[in-house]
């Protein structure tokens, strides 16, 4: 018998196109008007990632370990209210850290397969590192955009085999309202009646508290922001003088979202050179960098039913306000 693969990974000219695809992001971020803006994944090289990681570990930010706290309390009151003989697919594994409690409980029951679904090949391993150990779980990576991986994963499967989708920390905040709820539409019409996902977001909570939460006191977060433009500076062929921005949080009470931008503190004028772009900052100007949408438990039931999913369980953790919705596809 042959072994399954335990990592389908892109294919050998990706990262030449993934660094096209890069420059033109860049391109058309940095000349959109009147806002410029550059696209939040970018954020997640290796070392925005390991930021990020550190990020999750800072007083000011409560959302992982608020949701660590819901998911270890609760992992088994979960399980039980999932579908029977479920397989677990996860869009954005990290570190796995969080999505141990889930597996276990659902390995203690029967053999689990696990496929998480990450662009980050480093992270794909170190959940595989982080989770290998459970026992009776199977797990093999997806090295893939969110969409294209499920939609692997759900093809793949065999008939009757119920899916669970995680998508957990909060990510679908990256998204605007409108876009969360075309990705949610998307993620049903892969699914099948009776499938879940189990969605986490973060509430809604004081402005000062979001603020603190992504402008930290000791500039982790601006470091994280800051990255995108050294990564720029690295892999795009770029100059822009980082001593030049500086990191800003604000919170949208329209959008009810906090945004992450770099405001130039004078006058810049940069090159990248892989996307044949020169663009000039005035001072003050900002480029957008992040939105992280915040959600109250009661709107999920109605997120919920317009993308064709029954909200039929909530967890909230009351302290820094957090929710873990299960969402059954109808
Ligand atoms: C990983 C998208 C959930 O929006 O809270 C943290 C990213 N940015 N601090 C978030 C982030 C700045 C994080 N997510």
């Amino acid at each position: 018998m042959t072994q399954p693969a335990l990592l389908h990974d892109a294919s050998a000219d990706a990262s030449a196109a993934q660094r096209a695809a890069f420059a033109a992001d860049v391109r058309a971020g940095l000349t959109h008007a009147p806002q410029k803006e550059l696209l939040s994944k970018y954020l997640y090289d290796e070392v925005g990632s390991a930021l990020f990681e550190v990020i999750t570990v800072l007083p000011e930010y409560g959302v992982t370990r608020a949701e660590e706290r819901l998911l270890t309390e609760h992992a088994e009151d979960i399980v039980a209210h999932l579908p029977h003989d479920v397989t677990v697919a996860e869009l954005g594994s990290g570190s796995g850290r969080k999505t141990r409690r889930i597996l276990e409980a659902l390995c203690k029951k029967r053999p689990t397969s696990y496929y998480p679904i990450e662009i980050s090949r480093s992270a794909l391993q170190l959940c595989r590192r982080e989770l290998g150990d459970i026992e009776r779980i199977s797990i093999v990576g997806y090295e893939r955009d969110y969409l294209a991986g499920l939609a692997e994963v759900s093809q793949n499967r065999s008939k009757g085999e119920r899916l669970l989708v995680l998508f957990l920390g909060s990510t679908i905040g990256n998204f605007g309202r409108l876009a969360a709820n075309r990705f949610l539409r998307e993620i049903r019409s892969m699914l099948a009646p009776g499938d879940a996902l189990l969605l986490g977001t973060d509430l809604l909570k004081p402005t000062p508290v979001l603020v603190a939460a992504y402008d930290d006191s000791i500039g982790v977060t601006a470091s994280f922001n800051l990255n995108l433009l050294a990564r720029i500076n690295r892999e795009l062929d770029g100059d822009f003088p980082l001593d030049a921005f500086e990191h800003v949080a604000r919170f949208n009470p329209d959008a009810r979202s906090i945004e992450m931008h770099l405001r130039a503190k004078r006058d810049v004028t940069a090159h990248v050179g892989a996307a044949q772009l020169t663009v000039s900052l005035a001072a003050g100007e900002t480029i957008w960098t992040e939105s992280s949408h915040k959600y109250s438990a009661d709107e999920m039931p109605a997120i919920a039913d317009g993308a064709g999913f029954t909200c039929s369980h909530q967890w909230v953790e009351k302290e820094w306000g957090f929710a873990e919705s299960l969402l059954v596809a109808k």
